[in-house]
This record gives C-alpha cells, sequence and structure tokens, in this order.
C-alpha cells in the first residue's frame, strides 16, 4: 500500500502528468484537496472508488482516511493542486506518514506560477531584466512570516516575484513594493490561470486594481513582466561557441 501525492495542476483537467493521471486511474482511493482540483480529474478514479473532498477535513481525519486505507491494504491518490512543493500542506502529511511507516511517494505538478507565467505568454527570467524568481506570499491567518521574508526584502533583489495568497492585500502589496520597483514597473494578476474563466490583468505598480478579484489570483511583479527591452541570451549566439554547438577554429569542447 502506498500513499501517492500528486500535483493535480493548476486547474485545467489536461495539466497532469500522464504518471500522475494513471496513478489517479490505479488507486481505490482518492483524497483531494478541495475546490482548486478541478471535478474533472476525478473521472480518472475507478468505478467504485472512495473519493473524499478533504478541504473540510482536519489533519487528523485525513490520517484516519489514510490510516483505513492502509489497513484495507488500498493504495490512495492524495491529489493537491498545483505542484507540491509550494503551499500544498504535503509536508505535515508525510512526517506523518513517516512516523506510522506508511509508504509514500510524490509525483509533480504544474504549479500556478507556471500557468500563470503561460497566460501571459511570458518568460519570467528574460536577460538583463531578471535572472531570479521568488515564490512566495503575504501573511495569512493560518500562517505567519518567518522574519527575514519580507516582500521588501525579496523586492530590494529587483527580482520577478510571484506572489501568491495574497489578492486581497493587494493595496499593501503595492505600498511595499512600489520603493523598490518604482511606479512604472509593470504588474500582472492572474485569476484562475487555464480555468475556462481565466481572467489577466495587466497594469503597472501605479495602476493595478483588484477589480473584484479577491482569491485564487497571482499577483506577478517586476521588469520581466513587460516583456521588453532584455537582452537575447548568449545561448544562441552565432559567436558563443558551446557544447552542442562548437565555433571557431578552437572550440572550446572539439567533436
Ligand atoms: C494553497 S496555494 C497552492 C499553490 C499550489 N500548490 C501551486 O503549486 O501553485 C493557493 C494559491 O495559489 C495560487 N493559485 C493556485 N491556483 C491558481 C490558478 N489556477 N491561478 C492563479 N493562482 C493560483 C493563488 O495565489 C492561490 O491563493
Amino acid at each position: 500500500m502506498t500513499v501517492h501525492f500528486i500535483g493535480a495542476g493548476p486547474g485545467a483537467p489536461d495539466l497532469i502528468t500522464l504518471r500522475g493521471r494513471d496513478l489517479i486511474a490505479a488507486c481505490p482511493v482518492c483524497l483531494y484537496a478541495g475546490s482548486l482540483v478541478p471535478a474533472a480529474l476525478l473521472s480518472h478514479c475507478p468505478p467504485g472508488a472512495r473519493i473524499v473532498n478533504t478541504a473540510p477535513l482536519s489533519l487528523d481525519r485525513i490520517m484516519e482516511e489514510i490510516a483505513a486505507a492502509h489497513a484495507a491494504g488500498q493504495d490512495v491518490a492524495r491529489l493537491h493542486s498545483g505542484d507540491l512543493s509550494v503551499w500544498s500542506a504535503m509536508g505535515e502529511q508525510i512526517r506523518r506518514l513517516r512516523a506510522l511507516d506508511i509508504p509514500f511517494d510524490v509525483t509533480p505538478g504544474v504549479p500556478s506560477f507556471a500557468a500563470a507565467a503561460a497566460a501571459l505568454q511570458t518568460e519570467l527570467t528574460l536577460p538583463g531584466l531578471a535572472q531570479s524568481v521568488v515564490l512566495t506570499r503575504t501573511p495569512g491567518r493560518a500562517s505567519s512570516m518567518p522574519g527575514g521574508e519580507t516582500l521588501a526584502a525579496f523586492a530590494a533583489t529587483g527580482a520577478t516575484l510571484a506572489i501568491h495568497l495574497s489578492i486581497h492585500a493587494l493595496e499593501q502589496v503595492v505600498a511595499d513594493l512600489t520603493p523598490h520597483y518604482g511606479p512604472d514597473c509593470p504588474v500582472a494578476v492572474v485569476w484562475r490561470a487555464s480555468w475556462p474563466d481565466q481572467r489577466v490583468i495587466r497594469a503597472t505598480l501605479a495602476t493595478v486594481d483588484a477589480q473584484g478579484i479577491d482569491r485564487t489570483a497571482l499577483i506577478l511583479v517586476g521588469p520581466a513582466l513587460a516583456g521588453e527591452g532584455f537582452e537575447d541570451s548568449r545561448l544562441y549566439a552565432a559567436d558563443y561557441d558551446r557544447r552542442y554547438r562548437p565555433v571557431g577554429d578552437a572550440p572550446r569542447f572539439p567533436e
């Protein structure tokens, strides 16, 4: 018996890995994390599967579901939205599984920041503008932030910021970032990236307005969002001598 943690992707039901889909189809028990996991994914469950929405359950109740499946020798597909490496609450479940000696594995998913960048048709790391992406959030009711992880500290680097779980605090986000990026810095808000009703707002720090959006949105900020004013990468430069494309009389990596 194994608990398979599966990244369910950002919302579009076809943005799941083949491995994730096949695991769902093979598991007699499916625990899924609420409304951000698209209902269409549950259609991959085998007939008669036990399908449980864990949004209203406590961690203890979730572990009871897993323990019951373990006792019955039934594999569990455990679905969380996006990818599991960020804000999935997988960490606390894994800690308990380890203590109970229940086997598990992890299948990654498409994270929402990648789906938002795709919606914007934007590369978040553009040469000369930004070479780092910070995945972050602002404090919430359930989660405080460690002391050093302030928006101002991240903004001081000039990196592209992908700010999760914070659209309700857009005004504060703008106030924190404007001194660092300037009022003309581009901003994008992407609501329900990859869902059929996806919405995109492009603005600057001076003009951005949430337009009534109050959840399930990403705020992306940074000069790379402009999509212009950057250099070509050296990777494909005609004179750049590299292993896969030796150039010149004395290439560094001769064939
Ligand atoms: C609990 S976190 C889950 C993050 C998820 N594990 C991931 O990989 O993106 C939920 C937050 O992620 C962002 N999010 C999740 N799905 C989204 C989507 N389809 N479009 C825009 N933002 C999304 C929002 O900021 C939302 O408040």
